[in-house]
C-alpha cells in the first residue's frame, strides 16, 4: 500500500515508521520544516527509544521517505493519515480541530483520485464526519472514503504498543474503506492481533473513553494514596492486594504525583466538553480533573512541609521533569506546575532529566539544569524524585545524602522506602500513600 502520514509528532513518525516496517511505501509530511530538515539527515526530532534505528532501516528499504509537499506525498496513495495534534482549545475544554480541519482541506485540494482519508488524531465524536463534509466542500468531484483509525500508542514504548497492539480500534461507513483499512494493518491481521471494527462515531468514542477511564484509575489510586497517609495504610501494598483481583488488573494503579502528558490532560477535559455539549455531564470525568489538580497541589505542600513550612532560601534539587520516564515530553507534565511554585517560593531549584531539558528550558525558567542527580542534590536542602526515570531507581543514596545540606528526600514515586532513605543518612523522607517521616526518621 502507499500511504501518507501528514503530521511527524510522537504518533506520526511512530506510526508512519511502523506502517513502513509492515511493507508499505510511507510518504511523512510535516509543516514544520526543521522537522523534516532533521528527518531528511536521519535524525528524530522526538526522543523514543528504538524510533532512530527502525527509521534508518526503513529510509534504507527505500520505504519511507520526508516531505513538506503534501499534494506529491499523497499522489498515487491508497490512504492519507491525518496525525496531526488536537491540543485543548483556550478558554472552553473544546479540543482544537483546527489543525485537523486544515489538513482535510489542503488533502481536499491536492487529492485527484479514490483515497481513503483517515483520522488518527484524538478528534470528538463527529469529527470524521466533519472531514469528510470539509472535504466536500474543497472537491466536490472527489472519491473518497474517511474512515477514524485512533492510536493508543503509549510514548516511551510507542513502537513495541503499535507493532503489538491491544487492539486496533477502525472506523467506517464503507466496505471499500474497510478493505483498504484491512490491507494497511494485514501484518497485524496476520498475527493474530484483534481488529476491532465500528462506525465512525464508536471508533472516536473509544478512545476517548478509554483515556479517559484510564486517567479515572489513577486518579482513584492517588485518592486512595492520600487516605492511606491519614489512616496509616501503605498504598503499594494497597495497589497490590486490589490489582491482583482480575477483574481491576495492577495496571495505572501507581500512586504519583498526578497524571500528566500529552493526552490524558487533554482528552479527559474535551470529553467532559462533549458531555456538556450534549447535556450529558461527565461527572466521573469532571471529578477526575478537578482531583487530579489537587493531587498536584498536594505534592508542593509535602514538599513545602518538608521544608520546614516554605521554600524560601532553600536550595531543592528536582530529579525528573518530563511527564514520564523514556520520553522528552513535558506537554501537561506535573513538573510544569510543582517546579515553577519552587521557584516561586524563593527556592533556588537545581534539575536533571536524561531527556527533558531540551524542552523544558523555556518551560521552566529559573532553574539551574544539572548533568546528573549527584550534581543536582550537592548542598540541597531537599531532594525531589519527580519522574522515575530507571537513572534515578538505583543512585547511591548514602552519597547523595553526603552532599546535601539538610539530608531530606520527597520520593513522589515511591521508588525508594523510608529504611532505604535511614539506612543512607536521610534525616527526613516522605514518598505517596505511606506515612511520612517528615521530621525524624528514627521515629
Ligand atoms: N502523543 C501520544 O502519546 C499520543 C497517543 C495517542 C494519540 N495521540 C493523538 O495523536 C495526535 C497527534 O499527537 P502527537 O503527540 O503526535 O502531536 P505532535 O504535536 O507531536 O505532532 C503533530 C505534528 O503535526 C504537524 N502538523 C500540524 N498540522 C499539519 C499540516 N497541516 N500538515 C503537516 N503537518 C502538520 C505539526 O507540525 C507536528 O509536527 C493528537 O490528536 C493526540 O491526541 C497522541
Amino acid at each position: 500500500m502507499k500511504i501518507a502520514m501528514i503530521g511527524t509528532g510522537y504518533v506520526g513518525l511512530v506510526s508512519g515508521v511502523c506502517f513502513s516496517d509492515f511493507g508499505h511505501d510511507i510518504v511523512c509530511v510535516d509543516k514544520d520544516p526543521r522537522k523534516i530538515e532533521m528527518l531528511e539527515r536521519g535524525e528524530v526530532p522526538i526522543f523514543e527509544p528504538g524510533l532512530d534505528r527502525l527509521m534508518a532501516k526503513n529510509v534504507e528499504a527505500g520505504r519511507l521517505t520526508f516531505t513538506r509537499d503534501l499534494k506529491a506525498a499523497i499522489t498515487g496513495a491508497d490512504a492519507v493519515f491525518i496525525a496531526v495534534g488536537t491540543p485543548t482549545r483556550r478558554g472552553d475544554g473544546h479540543a482544537d480541530l483546527t489543525y485537523v480541519m486544515a489538513a482535510a482541506e489542503e488533502i481536499a485540494k491536492a487529492a485527484d483520485h479514490y483515497m481513503v482519508i483517515v483520522t488518527k488524531s484524538t478528534v470528538p465524536v463527529g469529527t470524521n464526519r466533519k472531514v469528510a463534509e470539509v472535504v466536500r466542500a474543497a472537491n466536490p468531484e472527489l472519491d473518497f472514503d474517511v474512515a477514524s483509525n485512533p492510536e493508543f500508542l503509549r510514548e516511551g514504548a510507542a513502537i513495541d504498543d503499535f507493532m503489538k497492539p491491544d487492539r486496533v480500534v477502525v472506523g467506517v461507513q464503507t466496505d471499500r474503506a474497510a478493505k483498504v483499512m484491512e490491507e494497511i494493518y494485514r501484518p497485524l491481521y496476520l498475527r493474530d492481533f484483534p481488529i476491532v471494527t465500528t462506525d465512525l462515531e464508536s471508533a472516536e468514542m473509544i478512545k476517548y473513553a478509554a483515556n479517559a477511564f484510564l486517567a479515572t484509575k489513577i486518579t482513584f489510586i492517588n485518592e486512595i494514596a492520600a487516605l492511606c497517609e491519614k489512616v496509616g495504610a501503605d498504598v503499594k501494598m494497597v495497589s497490590k492486594g486490589m490489582g491482583m483481583d482480575g477483574r481491576i488488573g495492577n495496571k495505572f494503579l501507581h500512586a504519583g504525583p498526578g497524571y500528566g502528558g500529552s493526552c490524558f490532560p487533554k482528552d479527559t477535559k474535551a470529553l467532559a466538553r462533549i458531555g456538556q455539549e450534549h447535556a450529558v455531564p461527565m461527572q466521573i470525568t469532571e471529578a477526575v480533573i478537578k482531583v487530579n489538580e489537587e493531587v498536584k497541589r498536594r505534592m508542593i505542600d509535602k514538599l513545602r512541609d518538608l521544608c520546614g513550612g516554605s521554600f524560601n532560601g532553600k536550595t531543592i534539587a528536582v530529579l525528573g521533569v518530563t511527564f514520564k520516564p523514556n520520553t522528552d515530553d513535558m506537554r501537561d507534565a506535573p513538573s510544569l506546575t510543582i517546579v515553577p511554585a519552587l521557584v516561586g517560593g524563593g527556592a533556588k531549584v537545581r534539575v536533571t532529566d536524561p531527556q527533558g531539558r531540551h524542552e523544558g528550558e523555556a518551560l521552566l525558567p529559573g532553574v539551574i539544569w544539572e548533568p546528573d542527580p549527584y550534581a543536582a542534590a550537592a548542598h540541597a536542602d531537599l531532594l525531589v524524585i519527580l519522574t522515575e526515570w530507571n537513572e534515578f531507581r538505583a543512585l547511591d543514596l548514602a552519597r547523595i545524602a553526603n552532599g546535601m545540606s539538610t539530608r531530606r528526600m520527597a520520593d513522589l514515586r515511591n521508588i525508594y522506602s523510608a529504611e532505604d532513605a535511614a539506612e543512607a543518612g536521610f534525616d527526613a523522607y516522605d514518598s505517596i500513600g505511606r506515612q511520612g517521616h517528615g521530621t525524624d526518621l528514627s521515629a
